[in-house]
């Protein structure tokens, strides 16, 4: 004879999540169908110039321009002394996206509000926000071996902000990091370089610098099962044919790998080089990944092109592989952990998730601590 209500109590006898209250991550707990994961949608995008400053514009979108099959492009030239590279100390935290949202946001709520018929007013339409990365690092845990994590999140205004926290583990790979995985870290980048160029019509210009803080990123929205997510994720360049579909299908990824001639490696391959690249394109809907594949000198000595879509078909034929929904599903379910998790709406409060290989997904909670993420200038502007 009553009508269904509620009250509100914080650190009560009525608390219920106890300390053991964790998220496995057994590879066997996520062999159910696919997910629901729709069709990513680019939102908006943005860049970061040579000292990192941002813009709410593509202007450092590059051009891939295609190389030959067998290019012989040099890697280590311009080592060390045409490289700029990013000051990886510096923790941007997700800032950068931040921005963006300020910048844009009476386009995504207006976005939201038309699709819903919602009332516009601050609301982002949107569960979580983070960056592609992290992301990308949920969907490869049911098959990390090596490397934990840790993902700090915030609840504000019903949204749950992601950020990482670099692991001491991380820190102290980063910290005595040899000479030569330095310079194999340049690589990677010169690969870029000799692939791209600023304009459409341009040529790659392989005498310049190579200047790691410069980025372009793409804004998606999409959704997980019941997930709705608005993600950010930087793009190595696109299809110079302005015919091309519109993003983020005209997008490719650039990758290095060392040349395969065993049979050993190309299994190798399979397994884990092709779980990460696969996971790092999917989420975003980037379609086509360039290949360089470079002998122990660093010189590219063929170059091939993966169909993301068909990357689950290639590894196929390897025993005990890995999945693609075994990664979508733990996301998904470590994406509905969290939301359980993080019941405080309140931008001072972060709750700490951590994993280690061979431990299951566990949090902590804390409030006005180091590991808040949230600027002032972001929180009063978007509760405004
Ligand atoms: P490769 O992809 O050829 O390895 P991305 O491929 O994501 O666009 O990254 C560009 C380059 O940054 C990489 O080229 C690699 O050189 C470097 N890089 C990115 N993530 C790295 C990591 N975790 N450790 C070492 N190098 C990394
Ligand atoms: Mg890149
Ligand atoms: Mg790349």
């Amino acid at each position: 004879h009553r009508e269904v209500s509620y009250s509100i109590h914080r650190d009560t006898q009525y608390c219920f999540l106890p300390d053991w209250y964790t998220l496995s991550t057994r590879r066997q707990l996520y062999e159910r169908d696919f997910p629901l994961y729709k069709q990513p949608v680019e939102v908006g995008c943005f860049s970061l110039d040579s000292e990192r400053k941002f813009y709410n514009d593509d202007r450092q979108l590059r051009y891939y321009v295609e190389p030959e099959k067998s290019p012989h492009f040099k890697l280590s030239d311009g080592y060390p002394e045409r490289y700029m590279r990013r000051n990886e100390g510096v923790k941007e935290g997700i800032d950068h996206i931040l921005r963006w949202i300020l910048a844009n946001r009476s386009k995504l709520e207006v976005s939201h509000a038309a699709a819903t018929g919602s009332s516009p007013a601050c609301d982002l339409g949107v569960d979580f926000i983070t960056w592609r990365g992290h992301l990308t690092k949920l969907l490869t845990t049911p098959y990390e071996t090596r490397e934990g994590w840790m993902l700090a999140v915030t609840r504000l205004q019903g949204t749950l902000y992601m950020s990482e926290v670099e692991t001491e583990t991380a820190r102290w790979d980063r910290e005595t990091r040899s000479e030569r995985h330095k310079q194999m870290m340049y690589w990677g980048y010169k690969f870029e370089q000799y692939t791209c160029a600023a304009e459409p019509g341009g040529r790659p210009d392989e005498s310049g610098v190579v200047n790691t803080n410069e980025a372009f990123c793409t804004v998606v929205r999409t959704r997980l099962a019941a997930h709705r997510l608005l993600f950010s994720g930087e793009v190595d360049c696109r299809d110079r044919d302005p015919q091309a579909p519109p993003a983020p299908a005209c997008y490719l990824e650039l990758k290095t790998s060392a040349e395969i001639c065993t049979p050993k490696q190309r299994s190798n391959f399979h397994r884990y080089k092709l779980l990460k690249w696969w996971a790092q394109s999917f989420l975003p809907g980037v379609p086509r990944i360039i290949a360089g594949f470079r002998d122990d000198d660093g010189v590219v000595v063929s170059v091939e092109t993966y169909q993301t879509s068909k990357i689950s078909q290639l590894i196929k034929n390897e025993y005990n592989c890995w999945k693609p929904t075994v990664c979508m599903n733990f996301c998904s379910d470590f994406l509905s952990f969290a939301r359980s998790v993080v019941r405080e709406d309140n931008p001072r409060v972060v709750y700490l998730f951590s994993w280690e290989p061979h431990r299951e997904v566990s949090y902590s909670i804390h409030r006005d601590t180091q590991y808040c993420f949230l600027p002032d200038w972001y929180v009063s502007e978007i509760t405004h």
